[in-house]
C-alpha cells in the first residue's frame, strides 16, 4: 500500500498539480516565533510558517523532499513514515498534519483508524508538553459515507479505475474519518481541542476541518 501511495504522489508532483506546488503558507500566532515546527506528510510545501520558526518536513515520498528543500533552503527534510517518527520525544513545539490522515489506509476501516491512531500517537510523543498540534483533514458527515467511500476507492484501486469527477484515482484507497471518530482518537490520546474551523467544499458529505489541539494539562507533570 505504501508503494502505491508513493507512486500516486510521485505522479501528482510530476504533473505539478497546483495544490501540491502552491505556496499556502499561513502565519501562526506570534507566540510560536522561535519554535521548532514539524509537518508530517508535508509534500512539497509547509502549511504553516512564520518567520523565526525552525522548519522540519517529513514525507514518505522521496521526490517531495528536494522540491521542498529548493523552495525552503533553510528547512530540514526527512524521509520517513508518520507511524514511526525518527525524532526524540518532546522535540517539537508545533506538529502539523495537513491532509495526510486519510491516506494512512489499511485493508479494513478498523485498520485505517488504528494506523491514524499510531500516527497521532507518534505526533504526541514528539510534541513538547505545551506544544500544539494542527490537524487539517477532509472529514465526512457520517460513518456510512466513510465506509462507502473506503470500499469504493478499494474497488477502484483493485480494478485500476480512476473516477476523476469524484477525485478518486486508481491505486489510491482513502479512508475519511467522521468528526466523531476524530474526536474519539483525540480523547484516547489525551488531546484536547483548542480551536476548530470547518469549511464545506465538496459534495458527497465531505468538508475540510482544521483543529488545533494540545496535550491535556492534567497529563503534564
Ligand atoms: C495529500 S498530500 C498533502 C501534502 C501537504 N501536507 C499539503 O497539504 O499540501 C499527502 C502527503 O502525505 C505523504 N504521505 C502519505 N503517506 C505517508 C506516511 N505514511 N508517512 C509520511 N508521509 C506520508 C504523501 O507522500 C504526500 O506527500
Amino acid at each position: 500500500m505504501e508503494n502505491s501511495i508513493r507512486n500516486h504522489f510521485r505522479e501528482r508532483l510530476k504533473k505539478a498539480r497546483p495544490c501540491y506546488i502552491a505556496d499556502s503558507g499561513r502565519n501562526l500566532p506570534a507566540k510560536h516565533v522561535g519554535g521548532r515546527l514539524l509537518e508530517i506528510g508535508c509534500g512539497a510545501r509547509f502549511t504553516y510558517r512564520t518567520a523565526g520558526l525552525e522548519l522540519y518536513g517529513l514525507d514518505i515520498t522521496t521526490e517531495m523532499l528536494p522540491v521542498l528543500k529548493t523552495r525552503f533552503p533553510t528547512c530540514n527534510v526527512v524521509l520517513g513514515d508518520s507511524r514511526e517518527l525518527p525524532f526524540r520525544d518532546k522535540a517539537f513545539d508545533i506538529v502539523v498534519f495537513s491532509f495526510l490522515l486519510h491516506h494512512l489506509v489499511h485493508a479494513t476501516p478498523k485498520g485505517c483508524v488504528i494506523n491514524m491512531h499510531v500516527a497521532l500517537q507518534e505526533a504526541v510523543r514528539v510534541m513538547k508538553d505545551r506544544g500544539i498540534a494542527y490537524v487539517r483533514e477532509v472529514m465526512v458527515y457520517n460513518k456510512i459515507i466513510s465506509h462507502v467511500l473506503f470500499y469504493l476507492t478499494a474497488l477502484c484501486a483493485k480494478l485500476h479505475i480512476s473516477l476523476d469527477f469524484l477525485e478518486m484515482r486508481s491505486d489510491v484507497v482513502t479512508f475519511f474519518l467522521t468528526e466523531k471518530m476524530f474526536r474519539k482518537l483525540c480523547a484516547n490520546l489525551r488531546l484536547e481541542k483548542l480551536s476548530w474551523k470547518e469549511w464545506k467544499f465538496w459534495f458527497l458529505g465531505k468538508s475540510g476541518v482544521e483543529f488545533s489541539l494540545a496535550k491535556k494539562l492534567s497529563e503534564i507533570n
